[in-house]
């Protein structure tokens, strides 16, 4: 607000009635910056009779200044000190207040060449995450000025935060905070910057608290061509919510000229600010039976009030609904008498104000609090930990990093970093409050404690690091149990991944524990020979908690989730007692899974075979089967186009072992996507071996006496023929390639070929290899790389068994598709070359890991 002098004049202002208002500031919060630490805090300040604190609670950084002794006598107390912010780019006052009330906020900034240099100071400051008003104190001519907005906070607490935008050091003086009725100066979502506010007089008396009880300040305006009149009566204001002091409404301007209008404008410093006015009205003058006053209300030539009648000692307040613009940044307010009414037009206080979006959401209010109690609980002074975590983002907290979707959206908190942060005591319990947390990296500090099992039950995080810290005890088996889905889990003593020790530096002796499956096929071997083993049916029952969980439904029984020594995980195979074939192919597999193993083929841990109760348990593959995750089902991103061909050739692998790997080699027989699981990292295993029959290579006359499979996935020749092969499963895997390449259903009686492969090679001749590619990869794929699966699944699902590869070329292949797919990739990222593509002679063992 502009008014060179008016601290003076409210210098001028006589104390009068305040003693008893005191009790009436409860809604207040009024701060005086800087006050001394020596000196009384709360104090009443005598000339405005409020109840004025030291602010040193409200902020954590600053420094305290007083202005130059000279100057004091013309402010009151509370103006005559300041904080000033030399350090840091973004410092925040901190407030508490209710979220959805409405407050009015006033800053107030006095300069009075506290640090000598006589250099007025400019800078911005905030409500939260948005921006407010620039200071620019050089443009006052006392250096002094406050700045006012009404504003509805959304949450429980409220930051004011000074911004450093060039070489000056902010200030500030007084801080205040004034609950406002909800039902006035209600505008939705928007908040209101005050302009002006003024009461139409001759006086020169600035008014504020205690004559208003919401302590607006009011100064006093008054035209050479306007007319005083007033009266001595008591005005009732009791009945209008905005509670305009009855002095106030006790005088009011009418044109000087009685035929004239009363004009009043206003040049606005940003011409492009809309504007919303507030006209206060009360008659001053008993009118008799022969008089009216009556007028319309003109704004910018265009009436926007057409009759307006103000009451006796009554006050009616009228104000513009839709924010408007003031041509060339001129505003012309004008009262035009009506012509039946007999006396002029009045007004007799106006404020205008204008309309501020704040549009950026705060950060999340739940993650706020979390991150404020992580703060306080290691005693954080960061400098940059100040006002809102995430938002604007150029003042992101150090360590934070945040999802911020759009404006409108609260960002959350999704990763913390208080490495090397000099922390000490336990980890903060406030971390679990941090939803959305995905990394957390407390190494290098001087942490001590058990490590909390809430970590575990914290399902957004992905990787914890608590290396470098005096941690003391085991990690939460819960915890060692998310690590095998997926965490990543740094602590000290545990930096090779995988080695099954979970133990923090020499505070507990090492136990052997069941590994996650991702490690060499050495090590798996030798530890499944040791594990697999008999269990009883209670044991069963008690592994999968009387069978709470389950995790699919297969033809021969139900799938369950279980904890095998209540801490690895596993699957636990029962088999239905009504389905006949059941014991069938419970031995077919048991036998079959005794005798093979490879990474790639889901292992078994044992089995329970007890009179009615068979059931088998496999190891626990986090990620369920491919076609979820072709499907979406799982809810998760889609599958990229390398890690479907990593996919393939890990199942191809898996089928490359059982043809040619194990003697006698072995035919799976139901080769599908729902047969292809995925471990933690998205490495497939082949699993249900309950079809499984053993042959002999090159002796291709078996002759199967029932047809076994999937429709779709089945061989057309086995299905002729009933001759059983090893190219049966190879027909099968191109299927499954082809589902890869498409996310096509194998079979669709709605599409213009059921069948993928007839589908396929419809869509093939008519040239269209865009409309064949899966579109939720959204063209992210080599085109040759996806080229050549296709051609690759397609010779897979040749219907002539001779026709097709075996599935050691299949591994080659797919190696190959790999190989030029990530070559691609490399190439794209020097150049922006998408020409023609060149093998890279290298291969990438680590990528695809040789199984034999
Ligand atoms: C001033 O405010 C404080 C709280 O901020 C309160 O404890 C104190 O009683 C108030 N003083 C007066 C005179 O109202
Ligand atoms: C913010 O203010 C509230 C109350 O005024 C206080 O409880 C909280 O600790 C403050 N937070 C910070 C980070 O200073
Ligand atoms: C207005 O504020 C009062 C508290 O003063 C609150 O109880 C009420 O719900 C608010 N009304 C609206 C519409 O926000
Ligand atoms: C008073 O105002 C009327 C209407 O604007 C105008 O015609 C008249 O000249 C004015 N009188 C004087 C004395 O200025
Ligand atoms: C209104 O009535 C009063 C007497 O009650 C009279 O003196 C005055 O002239 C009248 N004014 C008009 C404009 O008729
Ligand atoms: C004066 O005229 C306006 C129309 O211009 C009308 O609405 C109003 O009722 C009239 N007032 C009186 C007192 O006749
Ligand atoms: C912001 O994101 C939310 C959630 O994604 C969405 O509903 C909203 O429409 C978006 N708003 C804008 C302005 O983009
Ligand atoms: C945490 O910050 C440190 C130092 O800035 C950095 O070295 C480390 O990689 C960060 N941790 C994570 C998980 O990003
Ligand atoms: C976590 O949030 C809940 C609910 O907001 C709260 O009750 C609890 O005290 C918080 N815990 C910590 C440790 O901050
Ligand atoms: C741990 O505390 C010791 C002693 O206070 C200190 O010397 C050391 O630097 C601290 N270590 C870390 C990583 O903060
Ligand atoms: C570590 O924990 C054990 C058992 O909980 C306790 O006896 C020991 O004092 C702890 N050591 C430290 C350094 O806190
Ligand atoms: C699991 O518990 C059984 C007894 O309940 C025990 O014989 C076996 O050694 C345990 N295995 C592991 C890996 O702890």
């Amino acid at each position: 607000m502009e008014s060179s002098h008016r601290f003076l004049l409210m210098a001028l202002i006589v104390a009068s009635s305040f003693v008893h208002h005191v009790q009436a500031q409860t809604e207040f919060i009024s701060l005086d910056c800087g006050l001394s630490p020596s000196e009384q805090s709360p104090y009443i300040e005598v000339e405005t009779g409020l109840n004025f604190s030291s602010d040193s609670s409200f902020i954590q950084s600053g420094k305290i200044g007083r202005i130059d002794a000279s100057l004091e006598w013309k402010y009151p107390k509370s103006q005559t000190t300041l904080r000033y912010f030399p350090d840091g780019l973004r410092n925040c006052y901190n407030l508490s207040v209710h979220k959805g009330r409405n407050y009015l906020i006033r800053a107030t900034s006095n300069y009075g060449n506290y640090d000598g240099q006589n250099v007025s100071p400019r800078f911005d400051l905030y409500i939260g995450p948005n921006f407010w008003v620039t200071i620019d104190l050089e443009k006052h001519v006392n250096g002094d000025t406050w700045e006012e907005i009404i504003h509805i906070p959304k949450s429980n607490s409220l930051d004011v935060c000074l911004i450093k935008t060039g070489t000056s050091t902010p200030i500030m003086s007084a801080l205040e905070l004034r609950a406002l009725p909800n039902d006035t100066y209600n505008t939705g979502s928007s908040s209101l910057k005050s302009i002006l506010r003024s009461y139409l007089s001759e006086s020169t008396k600035v008014t504020r608290f205690p004559d208003d009880i919401h302590d607006r300040i009011w100064v006093p305006h008054f035209e050479s061509e306007w007319k005083q009149i007033s009266t001595a009566l008591n005005v009732d204001n009791s009945l209008n919510s905005y509670f305009v002091p009855k002095e106030l409404l006790m005088t009011a301007a009418i044109p000087a000229n009685a035929s004239a209008p009363l004009s009043f404008s206003k040049d606005l410093e940003f011409p492009n600010d809309k504007l919303i006015i507030y006209f206060h009205f009360t008659e001053v003058q008993a009118l008799q039976a022969n008089q009216t006053r009556e007028f319309s209300i003109v704004w910018n030539g265009e009436e926007i009030y057409p009759t307006m009648r103000p009451q006796y000692l009554g006050v009616t307040t009228v104000y513009t609904r839709v924010p408007s613009l003031c041509e060339v940044g001129k505003c012309l307010l004008q009262l035009k008498r009506n012509h039946n009414s007999t006396l002029p037009p009045l007004l007799n206080a106006i404020e205008v104000l204008t309309v501020m979006k704040l549009p950026q959401s705060e950060t999340n209010a739940d993650d706020v609090i979390a991150i404020k109690n992580i703060k306080n609980a290691n005693r954080l002074s960061r400098i940059s930990w100040q006002g809102d975590p995430c938002v604007p983002r150029q003042f992101l907290w150090e360590g934070l990093s945040c999802h911020d979707t759009n404006v409108t959206t609260p960002p959350r908190i999704i990763s913390l970093n208080l490495s090397s942060s000099g922390l000490t005591g336990n980890i903060a319990t406030g971390i679990q409050n941090l939803t959305h947390l995905q990394k957390l990296d407390l190494s290098n500090n001087n942490l001590t404690g058990l490590v909390p099992e809430f970590l575990a039950d914290m399902k957004s995080l992905l990787l914890i690091d608590l290396r470098k810290n005096k941690l003391n005890g085991s990690i939460p088996k819960t915890l060692r149990d998310r690590e095998k889905k997926g965490l990543q889990l740094f602590v000290d003593g545990d930096d090779k991944k995988g080695d099954g020790n979970k133990c923090l530096s020499n505070s507990c002796v090492p136990k052997k524990k069941f590994p996650v499956m991702m490690v060499a096929l050495a090590i798996s071997a030798v530890l499944i020979e040791t594990k697999r083993r008999r269990f009883t049916y209670s044991e069963v029952v008690e592994m999968t908690k009387n069978f709470q969980i389950a995790l699919g439904e297969g033809g021969f029984g139900v799938v369950y989730h279980g904890y095998l020594n209540d801490s690895d995980q596993v699957a636990v195979k029962v088999l239905s007692q009504s389905s006949s074939q059941g014991y069938k192919h419970f031995k077919a597999e048991v036998e079959l899974l005794l005798r093979v193993h490879h990474i790639n083929l889901v292992s078994l841990i044992g089995y329970c075979d007890e009179r009615d109760h068979l059931a088998l348990i496999y190891e626990y593959m986090p990620n369920g089967d491919l076609r979820d995750h072709l499907s979406g089902k799982k809810g998760d991103s889609v599958l990229k186009w390398t890690s479907r061909l990593q996919i393939g050739v890990d199942a191809a692998l898996g089928l490359e072992y059982l043809h040619y790997g194990c003697r006698p080699s072995m035919v799976h027989r139901d080769v599908k996507c729902t047969n292809i699981l995925l471990d933690d990292h998205f490495r497939a295993k082949i699993a249900d071996f309950g079809l499984s029959k053993s042959f002999q290579v090159g002796d291709e006359s078996e002759v199967s006496t029932v047809l076994a499979g999937t429709p779709g996935y089945l061989d057309p020749e086995y299905y002729r023929t009933c001759r059983l092969a090893e190219m049966s499963d190879v027909y099968s895997f191109g299927i499954v390639l082809l589902e890869m390449i498409t996310n096509q259903h194998v079979i669709d009686q709605a599409r213009e070929k059921p069948h993928i492969t007839e589908w396929v090679a419809f869509v093939l001749s008519e040239g269209d290899i865009t409309r064949i590619v899966d579109p939720n990869l959204h063209g992210e794929y080599n085109s040759r790389s996806v080229w050549r699966a296709l051609e690759l699944g397609m010779s897979c699902a040749n219907p002539s068994s001779e026709k097709r590869p075996n599935m050691s070329q299949v591994v080659i292949d797919l190696k190959e598709c790999i190989t030029s797919e990530n070559s691609m990739k490399s190439k794209n990222k020097d150049s922006d070359s998408h020409g023609s593509l060149e093998l890279s002679s290298s291969f990438d063992t680590d990528v695809a890991p040789s199984a034999r």
